[in-house]
């Protein structure tokens, strides 16, 4: 496993489209998957899409633990809400209803900055996994949120593009001026 450089905004790799890919099961998507998931843990991200690990293909790692959900979850509402370590190629997201959820927003490529982006609130999502299986789950929350941010890094979208108020893009030491202690 190797740890690799992570692109940052600008690049044209992060402006394109990222490829399908053709055989989710192959070796060299599973060795990708490896560097991109010790790539996101060393870099402290949810998570980390391939293109910014300059390769242009169509898969994305992530995780939604339960210390970055609304802390007044109860716990059957909590499950849509949190993913474990999870490996998507090809996802397909789909909306499940019209409710919208504004989030502050970091990305690894853009490092050092954070944004306030609104979201669909209430998302299923599926692709294939690791195993050559595709599964299917709904998201809520901050779990559909970050699905949604790694999916719009293969459609060579970054966060800051879908922010509609530019006044809510700030330095991360400054959220302390921002964010209530519930929003975080
Ligand atoms: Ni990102």
């Amino acid at each position: 496993m190797t740890i690799r450089k992570i692109a940052r905004m600008g690049h044209p790799v992060l402006a394109k489209r990222a490829a399908e890919v053709p055989d989710p099961g192959h070796v060299d998507v599973r060795r990708l998957v490896e560097d991109m998931i010790e790539t996101m843990i060393d870099a402290n991200g949810a998570g980390l899409a391939a293109p910014q690990v300059h390769e242009d293909l169509r898969v994305i790692v992530f995780q939604a633990p339960i210390t970055r959900s609304d802390p007044g979850l109860g716990e059957a509402e909590a499950f849509d809400h949190t993913a474990p370590l999870t490996v998507l190629v090809n996802p397909v997201i789909e909306v499940v209803d019209g409710s919208v959820e504004g989030g502050w927003e970091g990305c690894l490529s853009v490092p050092g900055l954070r944004g306030w982006v609104e979201r669909a609130a209430h998302i299923r999502y599926r692709g294939v996994g690791l195993d050559g299986r595709a599964f299917e789950r709904v998201a809520k929350g901050f779990h559909a949120r970050v699905v949604q941010h790694e999916f719009d890094h293969l459609e060579g979208i970054l966060y800051p593009q879908r922010m509609t108020d530019l006044t809510k893009l700030i330095f991360e030491s400054e959220i302390k001026h921002w964010a209530a202690p519930d929003e975080e």
